[in-house]
C-alpha cells in the first residue's frame, strides 16, 4: 500500500476538496463555502489525507469554546475501508482538543451505517434525530455526541 500522509488543509487544497466533496455527497458544499472555511474561518480546522501527492480524503471541524462540531468526513471511493477516515478523525479530534474542545457533535444521515459505525468507534453515541433534515430526500439526521467532559 502507498504511504498515506495526514496534514492540515491549505487554501491551495480547495479545488481538490471541492472535487472530492462532489464525488462523496448528494448535496455537496459549494466551493465558496469550503474556500471560506479552509482559508478564513478561524474557528475551523480541516485535515487532508493524501497519497502520492493526491488528495484521498478530508475532514473538518468547527470549535466554539469547548465544543467541536464535525462538518464533514469524506474518503475517495477507491480508498475506503483502509483506515483513512480513522486516521483523519483521530488527527481532527486531537487538533480540536488542543484548541479546547471537550465535547463533540455531528449530524449523519440516519441510513449512513458506515459513517455511524465510524463515529461509534470513537465513542460517539446517537442521542436523537432531526426529522427530515436533508432537503434532497427528506431523510432524518442522527445527532451524535461524544462527551469527554465528565462534569457535563
Ligand atoms: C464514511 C467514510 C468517511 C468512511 O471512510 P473509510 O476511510 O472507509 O473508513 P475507515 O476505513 O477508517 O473505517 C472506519 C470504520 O468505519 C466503519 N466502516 C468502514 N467501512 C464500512 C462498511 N463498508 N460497512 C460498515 N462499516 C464500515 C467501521 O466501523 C470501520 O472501523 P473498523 O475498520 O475498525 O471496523 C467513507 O465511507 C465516505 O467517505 N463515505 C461518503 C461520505 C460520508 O458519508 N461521510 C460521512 C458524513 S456524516
Amino acid at each position: 500500500m502507498n504511504w498515506i500522509r495526514i496534514r492540515r488543509a491549505r487554501p491551495e487544497d480547495v479545488d481538490d476538496v471541492t472535487a472530492l466533496e462532489r464525488i462523496c455527497f448528494a448535496t455537496p458544499w459549494a466551493r465558496s463555502d469550503l474556500e471560506k472555511d479552509i482559508g478564513e474561518n478561524i474557528l475551523a480546522s480541516y485535515m487532508i489525507a493524501e497519497s502520492a501527492d493526491r488528495l484521498i480524503g478530508y475532514a473538518g471541524i468547527w470549535v466554539v469554546i469547548d465544543e467541536g462540531h464535525i462538518t464533514n468526513v469524506a474518503v475517495h471511493p477507491d480508498w475506503r475501508g483502509q483506515g483513512v477516515a480513522t486516521m483523519l478523525l483521530s488527527e481532527l479530534l486531537e487538533t480540536a482538543r488542543r484548541k479546547g474542545a471537550k465535547n463533540f457533535t455531528l449530524e449523519a444521515r440516519a441510513s449512513n451505517a458506515t459513517a455511524i459505525a465510524l463515529y461509534e468507534k470513537f465513542g460517539f453515541r446517537t442521542v436523537g434525530y432531526r426529522r427530515q433534515y436533508y432537503a434532497d430526500n427528506g431523510e432524518d439526521a442522527a445527532i451524535m455526541w461524544l462527551k469527554e467532559n465528565a462534569e457535563e
